[in-house]
């Protein structure tokens, strides 16, 4: 008997072409671009036009995607846009990629678990393809992380960037147990921690779209922990280390966490993909473009083990493991 298991086809990136250095938010708040890369290891990060949406993002990546797969957008039956920035508060940001992609008869949906939020994705589209509800998918995280931002607010502003990443999926029927495809997932989250990092207006609540607020150093403690325990049961539960790892390709937040997460798991830091001194931190959208990134500069190449790991707020996180 075979079992149904998840392949990736394909994977693309898009970045908006406006670059905001370092300099330039020094002349913006009191901070500057030492500061910056010290505590963050941010240099730049990219900026959405005025009137670029999260969807026009998204689709711009997932055509990439699908390109490099060989695959036709109408062949595309489900679509999971991870996103905390849609387009509107309804219909779902994918419903809106589903339209501009001309994608098949299928189902379109949005996932929010912020910076995690391309995890949460990735498991929620393996499930369903896995259980035989579509065939091929669309995961996508993207992000215009840019308009919730509060501009005038130095300890949040000079972290966050946009973009988008896409990953093609589709199942195919298998030897059980044979490796290949995405292997498993980890998520977790923990609402009692929401506090330390948020958004402080929502429909329900102001009406209103609200900024990030975040209380920084007691967010990058509990990152470093919770990263470090979702990474450590994902290779525990599948009888890995981490040198059996070819590329840990982890959410772009701040080089100073991906360093840390490092050191304590003992992971060789050669083999940590980070493209956190060109974007920022790009929330659902940093785990693809990064993978995309790693693929275009034929680091990470066919066949080779991924371990990818995220935190945000929630607080969520979680890891996964895959092969390309
Ligand atoms: N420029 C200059 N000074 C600044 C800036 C800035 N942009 N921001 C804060 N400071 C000042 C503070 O006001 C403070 O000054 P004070 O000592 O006079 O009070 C001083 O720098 C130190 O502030 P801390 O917040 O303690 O600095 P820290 O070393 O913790 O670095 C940072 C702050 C970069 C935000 C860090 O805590 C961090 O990266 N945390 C993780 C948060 C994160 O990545 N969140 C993203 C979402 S969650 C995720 O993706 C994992």
């Amino acid at each position: 008997m075979s079992e149904l298991r998840s392949h990736i086809r394909g994977v693309g990136g898009y970045l908006p072409q406006h670059v905001l250095t370092n300099q330039d938010l020094a002349a913006m708040v009191e901070t500057s671009d030492d500061w910056i890369r010290e505590r963050t290891g941010i240099r730049e990060r990219h900026i959405a036009e005025e009137g670029e949406l999260t969807s026009d993002i998204a689709v711009e990546a997932s055509r990439l995607a699908l390109e490099r797969a060989g695959i036709a957008p109408g062949e595309v039956d489900l679509i999971v846009l991870a996103t905390t920035t849609p387009d509107q508060t309804f219909p779902a940001t994918a419903t809106a990629v589903q339209a501009k992609l001309a994608t098949g008869e299928g189902a379109a949906f949005d996932v929010q678990a912020v910076c995690s939020g391309f995890l949460f994705a990735l498991a929620t589209a393996d499930s369903m393809l896995r259980q035989g509800l579509f065939r091929t998918a669309l995961v996508i995280g993207a992000e215009t992380f840019s308009r919730i931002i509060d501009w005038s607010d130095r300890t949040t502003c000079v972290l966050f960037g946009d973009g988008g990443g896409a990953v093609v999926m589709q199942a195919e029927a298998g030897a059980p147990g044979a490796g290949g495809g995405v292997i498993a997932h980890h998520v977790r989250t923990d609402g009692t921690k929401s506090g330390l990092l948020y958004v402080d207006g929502g429909v329900s609540s102001t009406r209103t779209i609200g900024h990030v607020r975040m209380q920084g150093n007691k967010v990058f403690k509990h990152a470093v922990a919770n990263i470090s325990s979702a990474v450590q049961a994902i290779l525990d539960d599948n009888g890995l280390g981490p040198d059996d790892i070819d590329w840990f390709v982890p959410h772009q937040a701040n080089q100073r966490i991906l360093d840390g997460v490092a050191k304590k798991l003992a992971i060789d830091e050669d083999r940590v993909i980070s493209t956190v001194a060109e974007h920022g931190n790009t929330s659902a959208a940093s785990i693809p473009l990064a993978l995309n990134a790693a693929i275009e500069d034929h680091r990470v190449r066919p066949g080779q083990l991924i371990l990818s790991e995220a935190m945000g707020g929630g607080f969520s996180w979680g890891a996964s493991l895959f092969r390309i």
